[in-house]
């Protein structure tokens, strides 16, 4: 399955990024940045996103001729604009004179002026504020050939407590509940006299106030991406009816856990996201982090089912990491080259022309401070512009996944807010990596979903750590599994229904009968501690946890070898209908993940490859056409047997070999 290209008519990889003109109100400037653009391969740049103060320097005074002169030039050259609403930051005259706008702390204290990102979502002003300006872009670039998709605000986030949110929550909650019994029996506020007479006794949680009562909390989180939602409506309302078909978007931050990605980006025209990856250049530290990015970018393509923009990432040293460090000779271009095979139609980069003063004067950038091209990051600069010229049958094409991990953002929030297991950190993303690390080492293409999203399409279905099963799952897996779907389900799962209520009649509550189990207890194992399993006469370590279940009709695969619970199941299956459903009932060590999805592999008859350690193959296309994009994030060199044509020469392969950091396109068919 192919998609249209998300710019209308501009079926290219997209190259570019964030660039504030602004900063510089000088055109020879300007003129050198275009110059330096085409240099480099750009083809467009993300405009405006801070640009508030410039655009209406006082209330009702707006001033878009430098904007006017950025658009016509890169309209001269071709280029495409994705142009920002500015709501991200305000002016200091609309936070004085209209105080309101700020964000207020959990603790009831109001900010001062300052930052981003410090403007409560409900204020009537900052909305009327916000629609206004967004017209007036709206209606001033409407025809004009430059503009290609809309960057709403910037990296939503945050929350505020003010007396409008708090007001809005009330208002919310009377909508969910209708009656305050069901609120109290939803929240169980029975628990430590909580109970509430009345809707204006409630608040929203926070550090000074209620921290126990955890689905009140969950309701809180929910919210908060409602307000979002709600605010995004707003801000593209003028939008959409001026600039119909000018595709819209936001930029997201991959795990970001403050907002649910896959409610939010049901409102998106298309996904986006912020990539900023730590890399060292050591393969022991870039190989796992190769996969989380990967599994991050796999995700950006989840919440939306469709490629994705990598709207923003860093072509050397990002300033705020712990260590700013430089990327290796080829890690830009192959960073680059994991999102778009992925799924990104894009590489995009924070920022273009380095700021010259505050606090993003060191980060990395297109235009560095010397002013010229010609330094060593601008090099590979320009290779990334050159391979995606060549790319144009890459856009739109979608993953040929049929394997499934499940990662859901009210999971990740009820288990993480749970008081027991393992408190320091109940490692759900960790063990949702521990699967996903299996998977990409084999090169099987993985698709990520959440609990509401349609499983029919595959074959495997991963869903660890399923804290909370939200009614109607239950079924859905069973029949996902009847029908002759794998499933694998492990420790922590089945605990709570969706307003964090735990099930009653045994974990894995509305899992039970699939996984043909019942959990007793679980136990959570020390720092340093194992615990081990014998599978296919090998031995496996077994850390952090240990469920204890009970076999009601699955059988055993393996047991445990130590403690007053050795020779009970670690890791069962059930045949259910056509399908099977395993449960592994400890986090094991890489290798037994890694011969455990192989066997699955084998069993389900999933795709998978002979890699290296530390290589890469994501796949994009359909029937017809189909791109490998091969990935070496290791610092050694390796050889991948592979045949196709490289998608740059057009040269006949029969293997690959890239040296360390190195990476290739080829064409499959
Ligand atoms: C975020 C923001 C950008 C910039 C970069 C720096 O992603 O969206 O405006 O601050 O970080 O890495
Ligand atoms: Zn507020």
């Amino acid at each position: 399955m192919r998609f249209s290209p998300v710019i209308p008519g501009f079926a290219h990889m997209v190259h570019g990024g964030d660039y504030n003109p602004d900063q510089w109100m000088d055109l020879n400037i300007w003129k050198e940045d275009m110059r330096i653009a085409k240099a480099m391969g750009i083809n467009s740049l993300s405009v405006g996103i801070f640009s508030w103060a410039a655009l209406e320097p006082e209330e009702g005074k707006f001033e878009f001729g430098w904007l006017d002169t950025i658009m016509d030039m890169m309209a001269a050259q071709g280029m495409k604009a994705v142009l920002a609403t500015p709501s991200g930051a305000r002016p200091a005259w609309l936070s004085q004179k209209y105080p309101e706008v700020l964000r207020v702390r959990d603790d009831g204290r109001r900010n001062l002026h300052g930052g981003r990102h410090n403007h409560c979502l409900t204020s009537p002003v900052y909305r009327e504020m916000v629609q206004k300006i967004n017209t007036q872009l709206a209606e001033r670039y409407k025809d004009h050939p430059a503009l290609g998709a809309w960057h709403i605000s910037n990296e939503y986030g945050g929350e505020c407590f003010c007396p409008a949110c708090q007001e809005k929550f009330r208002a919310w909650l009377k909508n969910k509940y209708k009656t305050l019994d069901a609120l109290n029996h939803a929240w169980w506020t029975a628990f430590w006299s909580h109970t509430y007479t009345d809707w204006s006794q409630i608040e929203a949680p926070s550090s000074i106030g209620e921290t126990s009562v955890h689905a009140q909390k969950l309701d809180w989180k929910r919210f908060t991406t409602d307000q979002f939602i709600d605010f995004y409506r707003v801000e593209t309302e003028p939008l959409k009816a001026i600039t119909p078909n000018v595709p819209c978007t936001t930029n997201l931050m991959g795990t970001y856990p403050g907002i649910d990605y896959f409610r939010l980006a049901k409102e998106l025209d298309f996904a986006s996201w912020d990539n900023y990856p730590q890399w060292t250049g050591r393969t022991e530290d870039d190989v796992p982090l190769a996969a989380e990015i990967a599994f991050r970018h796999d995700l950006m393509r989840g919440v939306k089912g469709r490629p994705f923009f990598l709207m923003e990432s860093c072509p050397s040293a990002t300033n705020w990491r712990p260590y700013a460090r430089l990327h290796r000779p080829g890690v830009h271009i192959l960073q680059s080259l994991q999102a778009v095979g992925h799924g990104a139609d894009s590489v995009q980069y924070f920022q273009f022309r380095k700021s010259r003063g505050s606090s993003e004067k060191l980060h990395g950038a297109v235009v560095d401070h010397v002013g010229h091209e010609h330094t060593r990051v601008n090099g590979e600069i320009a290779e990334v512009g050159r391979i995606l010229s060549k790319l144009d049958g890459v856009v739109g094409q979608d993953t040929p996944a049929r394997a499934a991990i499940l990662y859901d953002w009210e999971n990740a929030w009820a288990l993480n807010d749970a008081q027991g297991l393992n408190n320091r950190d109940k490692k759900y993303f960790d063990t949702v990596m521990d699967h996903y690390r299996a998977l990409w080492s084999l090169g099987i293409q993985v698709d990520v979903v959440n609990e509401d999203s349609d499983l029919s399409k595959y074959d495997l279905l991963v869903a660890p750590m399923l804290y909370m099963v939200r009614s109607g799952l239950g079924e859905r897996v069973r029949a996902f599994v009847e029908k002759g779907g794998t499933l694998v389900s492990t420790f922590g799962s089945g605990y709570v229904d969706e307003n964090d209520l735990c099930y009653l009649g045994g974990f894995p509550g509305p899992l039970k009968e699939t996984l043909g189990i019942w959990c007793e207890e679980i136990d959570v194992l020390l720092p340093g501690e194992s615990n081990e399993i014998l599978y296919h006469g090998q031995r496996y370590r077994l850390f952090d946890y240990a469920e204890q279940l009970h076999l009601q009709g699955a059988r055993s695969l393996a047991e445990y070898r130590r403690e007053f619970y050795a020779g009970n199941p670690a890791l069962t299956v059930n045949e259910l209908g056509k399908g099977r459903a395993y449960f592994v009932a400890g986090r094991l060590e890489d290798s037994f993940m890694r011969a455990f999805y192989t066997d699955l592999a084998d069993e389900t008859g999933l795709e998978k490859h002979e890699l290296p350690y530390g290589c890469s193959i994501a796949l994009r296309g359909d029937e017809k056409e189909m791109y490998a994009f091969l990935l070496n994030f290791a610092a050694e060199g390796c050889k991948v047997e592979i045949s196709g044509q490289d998608a740059l020469t057009g040269e006949k392969l029969e293997c690959v070999e890239l040296p360390g950091h190195g990476s290739k396109v080829l064409k499959l068919r």
